[in-house]
């Protein structure tokens, strides 16, 4: 598949909106409540967020059309990631694990950071799955708002002895 990320700008959000208003997509990749963006909202939100010292917020582009987001929050022991694609005709095929791994190289080469962690739902079996083939493993299960939850994590030290 034919894409790049570059970083996330404001002329991104009317692309970024209307993921935000999607309430199943919400729900699939998320534990809190659905609540209904304005664009002046989203606008006032993220104008917040991308001025954040230890965050890095990605769009993803296939063929050159706005097609997810990435984000990168850098914690004292590990880079917290998260991705979300929002066109729903790019599932399951590759394009999440392809640029988790892509990430995953990244901030191991670029961070001092040991490992990476991401919280995902337990019912989001195809996230699992994509996190699972870059190199995640379950560490804890827990619960958000009632939901069941897993911590995922990959260790730098694992990545580097699996190719020596
Ligand atoms: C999660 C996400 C990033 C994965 O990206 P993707 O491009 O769809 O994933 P991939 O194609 O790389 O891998 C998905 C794998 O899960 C499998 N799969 C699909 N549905 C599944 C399910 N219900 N249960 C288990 N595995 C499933 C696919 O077959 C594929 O595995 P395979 O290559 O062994 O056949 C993307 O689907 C997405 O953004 N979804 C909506 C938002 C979201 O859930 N974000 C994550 C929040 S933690």
């Amino acid at each position: 598949m034919n894409w790049v990320t570059r970083h996330m700008k404001m002329s991104d959000m009317p692309s970024l909106l209307s993921w935000y208003n999607n309430e199943e997509l919400h729900y699939t990749a998320n534990a809190k409540s659905f609540k209904p963006y304005t664009l002046d909202e989203l606008v006032t939100y993220w104008e917040e967020k991308l001025n954040r010292p230890n965050a890095d917020y990605y769009l993803i582009l296939v063929d050159g059309k706005a097609a997810g987001r990435v984000s990168l929050k850098k914690k004292n022991e590990y880079v917290e990631y998260a991705i979300l694609i929002g066109d729903e005709s790019l599932y399951s095929k590759g394009l999440g694990t392809e640029i988790t791994k892509y990430f995953v190289d990244k901030v191991f080469a670029k961070h001092r950071a040991p490992s990476m962690v991401l919280e995902v739902r337990k019912d989001n079996g195809r996230a699992i799955r994509c996190y699972e083939k870059s190199g995640f493993t379950i560490t804890k299960e827990f619960r958000e708002n009632g939901i069941p939850m897993y911590e995922m994590k990959v260790e730098k030290s694992k990545i580097v002895n699996k190719c020596t």
